[in-house]
């Protein structure tokens, strides 16, 4: 998980970039390094290894403006050749996301004759910053333009030795702030490395791409268009997590999970292929003799393991069964040797899953991952393999970017398990892969559907009861869309598959029934369309989440929302993103304790 931290200072900024990065080392890296304008051109200092190598390596290097980086390795190992900065003529670039478009874009710069010196995508941003400086001389002007070039998510900071005192910035889809005072101007990934200076931040959106100097910041939309965005004094304590321009955590961690996603997938970089290394050394030994799955977990954990029993069974071709773990613990059940046990949690820490983790490994279950947000919890400790994902701390009770990325780690895990069965053709692998790096930005386009949904959690205020309905690989994340209204905003919600209907739910239905219906453009959407069909005529009132293609009329009695992208196998990612919306929409117009819902634990560490 990459960190940038960028100075613009009257004075020497080395040990203030060098301090940004100790504060972002939480965040995982594997190499860090730093560039200033210095007297005779830019001057860089990198390292493989900790940032403290990095300290005493840039001793003695002095200037008022740079930028620095902690590196996370993506596209291509960690060395000193690929990390950050990345520096084309007189300019260097740090970097933090994927940038989908690179090789396109090396191809293009290659051909005009920039020599690229690293496997990194980020170079292609330095390159084309560069070659856009040819017709467009002001820095700003240049990355503004060189920005609308870009596909993917990303986070900049870019110096010129030619133009000194002067950083230009910009995001899109990774986190990026900018932090201000009397005595210089900052930006950093988060809060806790600025802190050292100063209070006052400033939260850059998606589009923003903004020029920091020692006394002046001023910010523009990719367009050119002038934007001002307020300045708020943070109140983060050394250990707390910074809630920034967000009312409540939930809401934050939501709109957290594009890059959440990107952080955890970064694992598979820029490659075309999916090894079984990334589940651990031993990995691709233990699953070879794998013939079955079983998921063990609770809560919103197991409904990702739900939804990944449809990937694992349809594109593995593993039989694949999940448990809850607290049931599967007590229960008499058949040992078999020979199939994987995933313990999925995001805490690490909840009683019962660890315990159905020891009671299989009990009854002489050797083979067991763990999927988990948590290093160094229990759980990743005493499983063979583990995939950890990088959804950064969560703080709200109701689960959401620790089930995104749960999602992410569990398709990754149906690739691997795919490929061991011979089940994957390479160009199948690098669709899914594509689309896995492609999951940040279409995460950002139903973000924006957030003000269609406050208006419809308005309806739920006086609403006792809701109905949740999905089919197929989407059933799980109605049960998912139930929960996270149940849980915050204490709205009695079912979640049924659209086909049980008829077997018992429809007698619930009248207008005082809200159904919400989880609608994508599948092969199924016919048959679900018959089942909304079936609420409308006892007078429900139906809330469709449909795929912009999915040719569900709007009509009395059916609001529907589109989400801008069909996203296949991997749309059950997408999809959530709504419900979440939803829930904490809907829990805001209740009143309720958004962050902390009565009688609930964020960890679980007890039966
Ligand atoms: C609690 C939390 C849920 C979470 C569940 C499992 O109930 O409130 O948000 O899904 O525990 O937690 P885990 O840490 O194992 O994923």
């Amino acid at each position: 998980m990459c960190g940038i931290v960028a100075a613009a200072a009257g004075s020497n900024i080395v040990p203030v970039l060098v301090e940004g990065l100790k504060k972002l080392e939480y965040r995982g890296y594997d190499s860090a390094g730093l560039a200033v304008i210095g007297q005779n051109g830019i001057e860089r200092v990198r390292s493989v290894g900790r940032v403290a190598e990095l300290e005493s390596a840039s001793a003695a290097t002095h200037s008022p403006t740079g930028i620095a980086h902690t590196r996370w390795a993506t596209h291509g190992i960690p060395c000193e050749r690929n990390a950050h900065p990345h520096v084309s003529g007189a300019i260097a670039v740090v970097h933090n996301g994927i940038i989908e478009n690179y090789e396109s874009l090396r191809q293009e710069l290659s051909a005009q004759g920039y020599v690229f010196t690293s496997d990194t995508d980020t170079e292609s941003i330095a390159h084309l910053v560069q070659a856009t400086l040819q017709d467009e001389p002001d820095l700003f002007q240049a990355v503004r333009l060189a920005c609308q070039r870009l596909v993917g998510a990303y986070a900049i900071a870019v110096i010129d030795h030619s133009q000194p005192g002067r950083i230009v910035v910009a995001r899109e889809g990774s986190p990026l702030l900018l932090g201000v005072s009397d005595t210089g101007n900052y930006a950093a990934s988060d809060a806790s490395a600025l802190l050292q200076v100063t209070r006052n931040m400033v939260y850059l959106e998606n589009g923003d791409v903004a020029e920091l100097t020692a006394d002046k910041v001023r910010i523009a939309r990719l367009d050119g268009t002038p934007v001002e965005r307020p300045i708020h004094v943070s109140q983060l304590s050394a250990a707390a997590v910074e809630l920034g321009t967000f009312r409540h955590y939930m809401q934050k961690e939501i709109f957290e999970q594009p890059d959440a996603l990107a952080n955890t997938l970064e694992i598979v970089g820029g490659s075309k292929t999916i090894q079984p290394g990334i589940f651990g050394a031993d990995a691709g030994q233990l699953l070879a003799g794998v013939d079955s799955i079983l998921i063990l977990a609770c809560g919103t954990s197991a409904h990702s393991g739900y939804t990944a029993r449809y990937w694992l069974e349809a594109i593995a071709g593993v039989p694949c069964a999940v448990e809850i773990a607290s049931e599967y613990r007590y229960r008499v059940s058949v040992p078999n040797p020979r199939q994987l046990i995933v313990a999925i949690s995001q805490s690490g820490e909840t009683a019962d899953t660890l315990a159905a983790l020891r009671h299989a490994k009990e009854l002489g279950q050797p083979k067991t991952l763990a999927i988990c947000n948590v290093p160094e919890s229990a759980i990743v400790r005493e499983s063979a393999l583990r995939f950890i994902t990088r959804a950064g701390p969560e703080i709200g009770v109701a689960s959401t970017k620790a089930f995104t990325t749960q999602l992410a780690a569990l398709f990754l895990l149906t690739l691997v398990m795919a490929k061991v069965k011979g089940r994957l053709a390479p160009e199948q692998e690098s669709t899914f892969i594509d689309q896995l790096r492609h999951l940040p930005v279409a995460v950002n386009k139903v973000l924006e559907l957030e003000d269609a949904i406050e208006v419809w959690a308005k309806r739920f205020a006086d609403k006792h009861h809701a109905l949740f309905l999905g089919r197929g690989r989407h059933y799980p994340i109605a049960l998912e869309g139930a929960l996270k209204l149940k849980e915050i905003s204490y709205i009695h919600a079912e979640a049924y598959p659209a086909g049980e209907l008829k077997h018992g739910p429809l007698a619930l239905v009248d207008a005082n029934m809200p159904v919400i219906s989880v609608a994508p453009n599948d092969q199924l959407l016919d048959k679900l369309k018959s089942n909304l069909k079936e609420v409308q005529a006892r007078g429900g009132e139906l809330y469709v989440f449909a795929d912009a293609d999915s040719e569900i009329p709007e009509s009395e009695g059916v609001h529907i929302l589109r989400l801008p992208e069909h996203y296949g196998e991997l749309s059950p990612i997408l999809h959530v993103i709504p419900l979440q919306l939803l829930s904490y929409h809907a829990a805001l117009v209740k009143g309720t304790d958004v962050d902390k819902p009565r009688n609930l634990a964020k960890s679980v560490t007890v039966e």
